[in-house]
């Protein structure tokens, strides 16, 4: 088996950072052209599935001005030649509402079932989606709470992939959420993990934290995966895009992890 995972996108303009005043760090301008150098390459690789993990965009919040954003990366995405999984970021909702969205992804002949799964060999793929509560915090509904303890078949060795995290981290040092480490993980992730302790889990991926990290907890490996336009891109070269993919690779009864940066493996991890 064999997966291609591309996170946080953040295509756009290049903006000041939100964040932290007077830097500009995010390389959004260039990521439509990375992506689109990028694609003749994964189209030429033999995936069983790729995944679009959420974050496609940096929005303004304008309509008018995030709408050809949308569009430019729809039509990147409608050109991968293997199937393809849309996860749902959070910044995609703050334009436009989830219908809207679901309406683009269709209207581009893109897959907009935000949750799901997937045999695989062995492996069993399941993908999650999520929703906002009253404190603005995202979690995973009662709904998709029983959907997933249903889902998971213990036949098979499962491997969860979200855009946010199911279990907290340590975020001190994260350019985007040292302040705000609640905001990488789901806000029921006691409830998640208690369906998960139970099953085959093996690894749960993640996105939107845009920095490598791994750990283990009862028994699950998590491993969250870098964005494609925002890691390593220092503030005095803003218009450095990283172009930073994933790739996992079954072999044997291993899981081999391997994130570049264009052609350059960076990272590599063994499960
Ligand atoms: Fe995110």
């Amino acid at each position: 088996m064999k997966l291609l995972l591309v996170a946080d996108l953040h295509l756009g303009e290049s903006r000041p950072s939100s964040t932290h005043e007077g830097i500009i760090r995010q390389a959004n301008s260039q990521a439509s052209k990375k992506l689109s150098e990028l694609i003749p390459f994964f189209n030429s690789q033999r995936f069983d599935l790729i995944f679009q993990m959420g974050d496609i965009v940096r929005e303004t919040g304008d309509r008018n001005l995030d709408a050809p954003f949308y569009k430019n990366v729809f039509s990147l995405l409608s050109s991968f030649n293997k199937p393809l999984i849309n996860l749902l970021g959070n910044h995609e909702l703050n334009t436009f509402t989830l219908e809207e969205l679901k309406q683009f992804y269709i209207q581009s002949n893109l897959d907009s079932n935000f949750f799901g799964s997937k045999i695989i060999n062995c492996y069993q793929i399941i993908w999650l989606d999520h929703q906002i509560n009253s404190e603005g915090r995202q979690y995973l509904s009662d709904e998709r709470l029983e959907w997933l303890d249903k889902e998971i078949n213990p036949d098979y060795q499962t491997i969860l992939v979200s855009h946010y995290s199911i279990i907290s981290n340590d975020m001190r040092g994260n350019f985007l959420f040292e302040d705000k480490p609640q905001d990488i993980y789901y806000a029921n992730s006691e409830d998640i993990l208690d369906i998960l302790k139970k099953k085959e889990v093996i690894l749960s991926i993640s996105g939107h934290s845009h920095w490598i990290s791994y750990k283990t907890k009862d028994n699950i490996n998590f491993l969250s995966v870098p964005s494609f336009s925002e890691n390593i891109a220092a503030e005095n070269y803003p218009d450095n895009n990283p172009a930073i993919y994933t790739i996992l690779e079954t072999f044997d009864s291993s899981l081999y992890i391997k994130s570049f940066s264009g052609k350059f493996c960076f990272f590599s991890l063994e499960i």
